[in-house]
């Protein structure tokens, strides 16, 4: 069942590539309306200023990076960027939109990655929602090893709100594993996607070893920032 779903994950991902900027610029099914809208935006801001607030870095590497919403924002913390994603087609956009010397791209399967360098900086935004629960502690324990001693990594994802998502998908239930995603085309996927609470990812952090403090915007966004000490 996991192996399936993992793999719809990424064929969804692909063919989604050219529609994925539309949630986040809130366009088309994902326009909530101007409160809605409004809201998201602000909070983006409040993320997107602790994610500039990251000092002391040089190495990043970024998980799923997707189509570079994200990447630009750590071309202004780190002089080197590697980037990870699944997708030739997201790697492909993050690529032109991007078209930066500093960033050198990968395209793997995080459920098969092995890590051998470590990094001043591991970032990932809305991925950690996507790593099924019997996955997510070994996953982590790559990113620690990822992370040089002192290093820090960051991390964005979504907090359960029914607006945060397109028009036409559902979200009833938060402690669902598996959700169905569709595209503008009506073509459907199953996907997992988990909703941390704070106390939580705060846990798991902990857990493998990082130092971390984990906070969230009023309605849409969790994020955490953690040190390897
Ligand atoms: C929700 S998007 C997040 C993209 C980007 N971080 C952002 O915040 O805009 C999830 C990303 O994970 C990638 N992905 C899905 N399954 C993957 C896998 N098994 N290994 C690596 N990347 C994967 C997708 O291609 C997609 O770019």
């Amino acid at each position: 069942m996991t192996d399936n779903i993992l793999q719809q994950q990424i064929d969804y991902y692909r063919a989604r590539a050219n529609e994925y900027d539309e949630w986040f610029y809130r366009i088309g099914r994902y326009d909530r309306g101007e409160v809605n809208n409004q809201r998201w935006f602000e909070e983006i801001a409040v993320v997107k200023s602790a994610v500039q607030q990251i000092v002391g870095v040089n190495d990043i590497l970024e998980l799923a990076s997707g189509t570079g919403i994200w990447t630009r924002e750590l071309l202004n913390i780190g002089k080197k960027i590697t980037a990870i994603d699944a997708s030739k087609e997201v790697i492909a956009i993050n690529r032109s939109k991007l078209n930066s010397p500093i960033v050198e791209y990968q395209q793997l399967d995080l459920f098969t990655w092995q890590p051998d360098t470590e990094y001043d900086l591991v970032f990932f935004a809305f991925w950690l929602s996507h790593v099924p629960p019997t996955l997510v502690d070994s996953f982590l324990a790559k990113v620690y090893q990822s992370v040089c001693i002192g290093g820090q990594v960051f991390i964005i994802d979504s907090r359960f709100e029914p607006t945060s998502t397109a028009k036409d998908h559902t979200l009833e239930n938060d402690r669902n594993i598996y959700i169905t995603r569709k595209l503008n085309d009506k073509q459907e996927y199953q996907i997992v996607k988990i909703f941390y609470h704070p106390d939580e990812l705060q846990e798991k952090l902990n857990q493998v070893g990082f130092d971390a403090d984990v906070k969230i915007t009023d309605k849409y966004f969790i994020y955490a920032h953690g040190k390897k000490i």
